[in-house]
Protein backbone atom coordinates (compact mmCIF):
# COMPACT_ATOMS: atom_id res chain seq x y z
CA UNK A 1 0.00 0.00 0.00
CA UNK A 2 1.33 3.26 -0.28
CA UNK A 3 1.98 5.98 1.94
CA UNK A 4 -0.67 8.50 2.11
CA UNK A 5 2.28 11.47 2.63
CA UNK A 6 -0.49 14.43 3.47
CA UNK A 7 0.39 15.97 6.73
CA UNK A 8 -2.88 17.73 8.15
CA UNK A 9 -2.39 21.30 8.14
CA UNK A 10 -4.45 23.99 10.51
CA UNK A 11 -3.82 27.44 9.50
CA UNK A 12 -5.63 30.20 12.00
CA UNK A 13 -6.49 33.15 9.94
CA UNK A 14 -6.91 35.72 12.63
CA UNK A 15 -7.95 38.37 9.54
CA UNK A 16 -7.85 42.26 10.93
CA UNK A 17 -8.52 41.21 14.88
CA UNK A 18 -6.13 41.39 17.84
CA UNK A 19 -3.17 43.76 19.30
CA UNK A 20 -0.25 43.02 20.99
CA UNK A 21 -2.08 42.23 24.47
CA UNK A 22 -4.68 39.93 22.90
CA UNK A 23 -2.31 38.57 20.32
CA UNK A 24 0.42 37.41 23.16
CA UNK A 25 -2.54 35.54 25.19
CA UNK A 26 -3.61 33.79 22.40
CA UNK A 27 0.34 32.45 21.23
CA UNK A 28 0.54 31.76 25.40
CA UNK A 29 -2.49 29.86 24.90
CA UNK A 30 -1.96 27.80 22.02
CA UNK A 31 1.46 26.88 22.83
CA UNK A 32 0.89 25.50 26.01
CA UNK A 33 -2.36 23.65 24.49
CA UNK A 34 -0.64 22.42 21.44
CA UNK A 35 2.57 20.76 23.10
CA UNK A 36 0.75 17.52 22.93
CA UNK A 37 -0.44 17.73 19.28
CA UNK A 38 1.99 15.86 16.95
CA UNK A 39 1.75 15.10 13.81
CA UNK A 40 0.16 17.97 12.34
CA UNK A 41 1.37 21.65 10.94
CA UNK A 42 0.13 24.47 12.70
CA UNK A 43 -0.14 27.57 10.75
CA UNK A 44 -0.47 31.11 12.52
CA UNK A 45 -1.44 33.95 10.01
CA UNK A 46 -1.54 37.45 12.97
CA UNK A 47 -2.75 41.03 10.96
CA UNK A 48 1.19 42.10 9.25
CA UNK A 49 2.18 44.17 12.13
CA UNK A 50 2.33 41.17 14.54
CA UNK A 51 3.84 38.89 12.28
CA UNK A 52 7.28 39.45 13.75
CA UNK A 53 6.03 39.71 17.14
CA UNK A 54 4.25 36.11 17.28
CA UNK A 55 7.33 35.23 14.80
CA UNK A 56 9.82 36.09 17.83
CA UNK A 57 7.29 34.18 20.84
CA UNK A 58 7.25 31.04 18.82
CA UNK A 59 10.95 30.72 18.44
CA UNK A 60 11.78 31.86 22.17
CA UNK A 61 9.36 29.12 23.12
CA UNK A 62 10.74 27.13 21.11
CA UNK A 63 8.31 25.98 18.93
CA UNK A 64 9.14 26.62 15.50
CA UNK A 65 9.12 22.96 14.54
CA UNK A 66 5.01 22.48 15.04
CA UNK A 67 3.84 26.26 14.83
CA UNK A 68 4.92 28.41 11.98
CA UNK A 69 3.51 31.97 10.92
CA UNK A 70 1.94 32.89 7.67
CA UNK A 71 1.08 36.22 6.30
CA UNK A 72 -2.43 36.82 5.06
CA UNK A 73 -1.33 38.51 1.64
CA UNK A 74 2.12 39.76 -0.21
CA UNK A 75 2.81 41.49 -3.21
CA UNK A 76 3.68 40.03 -6.44
CA UNK A 77 7.06 41.96 -6.90
CA UNK A 78 10.09 41.05 -4.70
CA UNK A 79 11.43 44.94 -4.29
CA UNK A 80 10.68 48.24 -5.88
CA UNK A 81 8.47 51.61 -5.25
CA UNK A 82 5.05 50.01 -4.40
CA UNK A 83 4.21 52.36 -1.65
CA UNK A 84 2.63 50.16 0.79
CA UNK A 85 2.94 46.75 -0.36
CA UNK A 86 4.88 43.86 0.81
CA UNK A 87 7.60 41.51 -0.82
CA UNK A 88 7.45 37.90 -0.66
CA UNK A 89 11.43 38.49 -0.07
CA UNK A 90 10.64 40.42 3.27
CA UNK A 91 8.65 37.38 4.74
CA UNK A 92 10.95 35.05 4.36
CA UNK A 93 13.60 37.25 6.15
CA UNK A 94 11.57 37.51 9.45
CA UNK A 95 10.99 33.45 9.58
CA UNK A 96 7.73 33.48 7.86
CA UNK A 97 7.28 30.50 5.87
CA UNK A 98 3.65 30.88 4.49
CA UNK A 99 1.07 32.75 2.68
CA UNK A 100 -2.28 32.72 1.92
CA UNK A 101 -3.20 34.15 -1.40
CA UNK A 102 -6.40 34.43 -3.20
CA UNK A 103 -8.76 34.73 -0.58
CA UNK A 104 -11.84 36.05 -1.15
CA UNK A 105 -11.98 38.96 1.30
CA UNK A 106 -8.63 40.11 -1.30
CA UNK A 107 -10.72 39.49 -4.58
CA UNK A 108 -13.81 40.59 -3.58
CA UNK A 109 -12.86 43.93 -1.32
CA UNK A 110 -9.55 44.38 -3.17
CA UNK A 111 -10.50 43.47 -6.74
CA UNK A 112 -7.87 40.61 -6.94
CA UNK A 113 -8.06 38.63 -10.27
CA UNK A 114 -7.02 35.22 -10.80
CA UNK A 115 -3.86 36.68 -12.92
CA UNK A 116 -2.59 38.91 -9.81
CA UNK A 117 -2.96 35.83 -7.41
CA UNK A 118 -0.98 33.91 -9.98
CA UNK A 119 1.96 36.37 -10.34
CA UNK A 120 1.74 36.58 -6.23
CA UNK A 121 2.01 32.87 -6.09
CA UNK A 122 5.32 32.46 -8.68
CA UNK A 123 6.50 35.46 -6.68
CA UNK A 124 6.03 33.46 -3.24
CA UNK A 125 7.53 30.40 -4.54
CA UNK A 126 10.63 32.63 -5.62
CA UNK A 127 11.32 33.38 -2.01
CA UNK A 128 10.80 30.32 -0.82
CA UNK A 129 7.30 30.64 0.86
CA UNK A 130 4.73 27.64 0.76
CA UNK A 131 1.64 29.40 -0.60
CA UNK A 132 -2.16 28.43 0.89
CA UNK A 133 -3.92 28.89 -2.48
CA UNK A 134 -7.85 29.61 -1.88
CA UNK A 135 -10.49 28.72 -4.02
CA UNK A 136 -14.23 28.89 -3.65
CA UNK A 137 -17.55 29.66 -5.72
CA UNK A 138 -19.96 32.52 -4.11
CA UNK A 139 -23.74 31.70 -3.24
CA UNK A 140 -25.03 32.53 -6.35
CA UNK A 141 -22.17 30.40 -8.86
CA UNK A 142 -23.71 27.19 -6.64
CA UNK A 143 -26.83 27.99 -7.24
CA UNK A 144 -26.25 28.25 -10.72
CA UNK A 145 -24.40 24.87 -10.69
CA UNK A 146 -21.03 26.58 -11.53
CA UNK A 147 -19.31 25.73 -8.46
CA UNK A 148 -16.61 23.28 -10.70
CA UNK A 149 -16.16 25.98 -13.34
CA UNK A 150 -15.55 28.81 -11.25
CA UNK A 151 -13.01 26.39 -8.75
CA UNK A 152 -11.18 24.90 -12.01
CA UNK A 153 -10.63 28.41 -13.38
CA UNK A 154 -9.34 29.76 -10.35
CA UNK A 155 -6.70 26.98 -10.58
CA UNK A 156 -6.18 26.92 -13.66
CA UNK A 157 -4.84 30.68 -13.89
CA UNK A 158 -2.22 29.15 -11.73
CA UNK A 159 -1.13 26.19 -12.95
CA UNK A 160 -0.72 27.76 -15.79
CA UNK A 161 1.88 29.99 -14.56
CA UNK A 162 3.44 27.89 -12.08
CA UNK A 163 6.12 24.97 -12.33
CA UNK A 164 5.50 21.95 -10.99
CA UNK A 165 8.32 22.58 -8.09
CA UNK A 166 6.34 25.39 -7.34
CA UNK A 167 3.21 23.58 -7.40
CA UNK A 168 4.68 20.77 -5.38
CA UNK A 169 5.56 23.27 -2.33
CA UNK A 170 2.03 24.55 -2.43
CA UNK A 171 -1.37 24.06 0.00
CA UNK A 172 -4.86 24.72 -1.72
CA UNK A 173 -8.01 25.72 0.48
CA UNK A 174 -10.95 25.10 -0.84
CA UNK A 175 -13.42 27.87 0.74
CA UNK A 176 -16.65 28.56 -0.71
CA UNK A 177 -17.22 32.35 -0.20
CA UNK A 178 -21.13 31.28 1.42
CA UNK A 179 -19.96 29.67 3.95
CA UNK A 180 -16.89 32.09 5.21
CA UNK A 181 -17.33 34.11 8.46
CA UNK A 182 -21.80 33.57 7.85
CA UNK A 183 -21.92 30.10 10.41
CA UNK A 184 -22.79 28.56 7.00
CA UNK A 185 -20.46 25.49 6.60
CA UNK A 186 -20.63 23.31 4.05
CA UNK A 187 -21.54 19.49 5.15
CA UNK A 188 -18.77 17.35 4.81
CA UNK A 189 -20.62 15.59 2.38
CA UNK A 190 -20.77 18.99 -0.07
CA UNK A 191 -16.69 19.82 1.14
CA UNK A 192 -15.79 16.29 0.13
CA UNK A 193 -17.25 16.36 -3.45
CA UNK A 194 -15.57 19.80 -4.07
CA UNK A 195 -12.35 18.34 -2.62
CA UNK A 196 -12.47 15.06 -4.82
CA UNK A 197 -13.14 16.94 -7.83
CA UNK A 198 -9.87 19.36 -7.31
CA UNK A 199 -7.60 16.54 -6.66
CA UNK A 200 -9.46 15.18 -9.86
CA UNK A 201 -8.54 17.93 -11.57
CA UNK A 202 -4.79 18.58 -10.13
CA UNK A 203 -4.73 14.50 -11.65
CA UNK A 204 -5.26 15.30 -15.25
CA UNK A 205 -2.60 17.53 -15.01
CA UNK A 206 0.00 15.85 -12.37
CA UNK A 207 -1.01 12.90 -11.06
CA UNK A 208 1.65 12.39 -8.35
CA UNK A 209 0.93 15.59 -7.63
CA UNK A 210 -2.78 15.18 -6.96
CA UNK A 211 -1.75 12.69 -4.12
CA UNK A 212 0.30 14.60 -2.28
CA UNK A 213 -1.03 17.84 -2.28
CA UNK A 214 -2.83 19.36 0.76
CA UNK A 215 -6.69 20.55 0.25
CA UNK A 216 -7.52 22.78 3.40
CA UNK A 217 -11.48 23.43 3.94
CA UNK A 218 -12.41 27.12 5.27
CA UNK A 219 -15.29 28.56 6.13
CA UNK A 220 -17.01 28.41 9.29
CA UNK A 221 -14.83 25.74 10.47
CA UNK A 222 -15.80 25.40 14.38
CA UNK A 223 -14.88 22.36 17.07
CA UNK A 224 -18.28 20.98 16.46
CA UNK A 225 -18.44 20.42 12.88
CA UNK A 226 -14.32 19.96 11.98
CA UNK A 227 -14.49 15.94 13.21
CA UNK A 228 -16.85 15.51 10.50
CA UNK A 229 -15.31 17.03 7.95
CA UNK A 230 -11.82 15.66 8.58
CA UNK A 231 -13.30 12.36 8.22
CA UNK A 232 -13.40 12.80 4.54
CA UNK A 233 -10.51 10.89 2.42
CA UNK A 234 -9.61 14.58 0.68
CA UNK A 235 -9.90 16.94 3.35
CA UNK A 236 -6.77 17.68 4.75
CA UNK A 237 -7.08 19.93 7.29
CA UNK A 238 -8.15 23.33 7.98
CA UNK A 239 -8.34 27.36 7.30
CA UNK A 240 -10.18 28.76 10.49
CA UNK A 241 -11.02 31.93 10.62
CA UNK A 242 -13.46 32.88 13.70
CA UNK A 243 -13.00 30.08 15.61
CA UNK A 244 -9.07 30.65 15.09
CA UNK A 245 -9.29 33.93 17.45
CA UNK A 246 -10.08 31.29 20.48
CA UNK A 247 -7.44 29.34 21.60
CA UNK A 248 -9.81 26.57 22.71
CA UNK A 249 -12.04 26.70 19.64
CA UNK A 250 -8.49 26.55 17.68
CA UNK A 251 -6.91 23.73 20.10
CA UNK A 252 -10.14 21.81 19.43
CA UNK A 253 -10.04 22.22 15.50
CA UNK A 254 -6.30 21.21 15.46
CA UNK A 255 -7.21 18.16 17.94
CA UNK A 256 -9.51 16.68 15.46
CA UNK A 257 -7.11 16.70 12.47
CA UNK A 258 -6.98 13.09 11.32
CA UNK A 259 -3.54 11.92 10.50
CA UNK A 260 -3.56 9.18 8.04
CA UNK A 261 -0.75 6.30 7.61
P1 LIG B 1 -14.34 31.64 8.94
O1 LIG B 1 -13.23 32.19 7.93
O2 LIG B 1 -13.77 30.40 9.59
O3 LIG B 1 -14.55 32.75 9.94
O4 LIG B 1 -15.54 31.35 8.15
C1 LIG B 1 -12.49 31.32 7.14
C2 LIG B 1 -11.56 32.12 6.27
O5 LIG B 1 -11.90 33.22 5.86
O6 LIG B 1 -10.45 31.68 5.95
Amino acid sequence: MIQDPRKPCIVGNWKMHGSRDMITKLVVEIVAGSASITDIEIVLCPPLVYLSFVENELREKKCKDHIQVGAQNVYCEQEGAYTGEISPLMLSDIGCHYVILGHSERRQFFAEDDNLIARKFIAAYHAALTPILCVGETALEREQGKTFEVVSRQMQAVFELAPLEALQKAIVAYEPVWAIGTGLTATPDQAEEVHSYLRSWIAKKYAKLANRMRILYGGSVKAENAKGLFAKANIDGALVGGASLSPKDFLNICENAVVRV
